[in-house]
């Protein structure tokens, strides 16, 4: 296989797995690269898409999870005839050549099926019809391989000689139901508080990527005694499937500075959801279609859609195919420390500014925290 937009091989790593072989990877961040280098030992590393001239011959499956702030240029110039429209255009010019790899799997935040009005998932699944593939995608979430981290992502398959149907859409359990918030650890961004919350019972909301100046943005947690935490980076790294210190080679790299670990972790699939994939592409299971509805080319995407030759079907699946079994978040704050009384305070602050409506309990909890940590800081005069 060959690893585009590669990151630190989340999808990768998933699907060694299962017995994938990277023969080639392509990223332009160096810490990133750092990260791959050592954990990908012998395998080529290329920086920059734009400028790799071709596939390996013989490449079985392309993984590309592109940046998706690329996908709105995308969406803004779908339909020109000829228009470069970005880095997935890229993915296309390398799977277009020659015989073309057997799976190019593809994976996203969920804000692609929205991005344009829908513009920028009718530019990739036209672009891949017209390449003789068939495609499918659907939403799935980290929690359902166990992982306590509510993220959903994005996993599309295409293939000109398989059915992609038969590795995403074989299984379907259902969303699971949530557990006792007072029982179990809550994940919150303490960042935010005005608007929303991202508030998550026995799980964290979606590790993000940060800023690009490596300014750490990791969630916070209330634990059943009141207490307020933050998860370290290791904590994070195991959030995502990966063993702890996974990126600490970036730090080998040129200037990068601790913080951009957490932009990497955040950015990266999680190894468990490429695992499954992996799991899938190895043991397809049948798939019956007769639920699957066309779509008309102005319908929102769906959770899940299937398609060829220009047209469109959403199937009724949720975003969880199977529930592994589930990981308490209480186990993966090994590295936390308590919420500092400057961050309690801020978030204090907006909370109290908004109308945002909070779970029972919880912002006497806050106010608690706060206190044993000292009290609002005093500002200097
Ligand atoms: C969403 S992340 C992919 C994460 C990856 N799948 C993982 O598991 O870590 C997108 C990646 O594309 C990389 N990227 C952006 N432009 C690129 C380019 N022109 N060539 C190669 N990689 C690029 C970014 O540095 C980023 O790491």
């Amino acid at each position: 296989m060959v690893g585009l937009f590669a990151g630190i091989g989340g999808l990768e790593l998933g699907l060694t797995e299962h017995g994938w072989h990277t023969e080639l990877l392509c990223e332009i961040d160096p810490g990133a690269r750092a990260v791959l280098g050592a954990r990908f030992v012998d395998v080529p590393i290329q920086p920059d898409v734009t400028r790799l001239r071709a596939l390996p011959a013989g490449t079985e499956l392309v993984a590309a999870g592109f940046p998706c702030q690329d996908l709105s240029q995308a969406g803004r110039t779908a339909g020109i005839r000829g228009a470069r429209s970005g880095l997935v255009d890229e993915v296309f010019r390398l799977v277009r050549r020659r015989r073309g790899p057997r799976w190019l799997l593809i994976e996203n935040v969920p804000f692609m099926l929205q991005l344009g009005g829908g513009e920028a998932m009718r530019h990739i699944t036209d672009a891949l019809s017209d390449l003789g593939y068939t495609w499918a995608y659907r939403v799935v979430d980290a929690r359902a391989f166990g992982l306590p981290q509510r993220r959903q992502r994005v996993l599309m398959l295409a293939s000109r000689t398989e059915d992609p149907r038969t590795v995403l859409f074989g299984e379907d359990a259902g969303v699971s139901h949530e557990a006792d918030p007072d029982a179990h650890p809550c994940g919150f961004y303490w960042t935010e508080g005005v608007r929303g919350l991202g508030w998550a019972v026995n799980a964290v909301p979606t590790l993000k990527g940060g800023s690009t100046i490596g300014i750490a943005s990791p969630p916070a947690v209330r634990l059943p005694s009141g207490e307020i935490v933050t998860p370290g980076i290791t904590d994070a790294e195991r959030l995502q499937g990966f063993d702890p210190d996974w990126t600490l080679p970036a730090l080998d790299a040129h200037g990068v500075r601790a913080g951009h670990r957490w932009k990497l972790v955040g950015n990266a699939v999680s190894v468990r959801m490429a695992s499954w994939v992996g799991h899938r592409l190895s043991n397809p299971l049948p798939y019956e279609d007769s639920d699957a509805i066309e779509l008309t080319r102005t319908q929102r995407w769906p959770i899940a859609a299937w398609g060829r030759d220009r047209r469109a079907f959403k199937v009724p699946l949720s975003t969880w195919p199977v529930h592994d079994p589930y990981e308490d978040l209480a186990g993966f704050l090994d590295e936390s420390r308590l919420l500092s009384a400057r961050a309690t305070a801020g978030f204090l602050r907006r909370a109290r500014s908004g109308s945002l409506r909070f779970p029972v309990g919880f912002l006497d909890d806050v106010e608690n925290h706060l206190d044993r940590m000292g009290g609002f800081p005093q500002v200097a005069a």
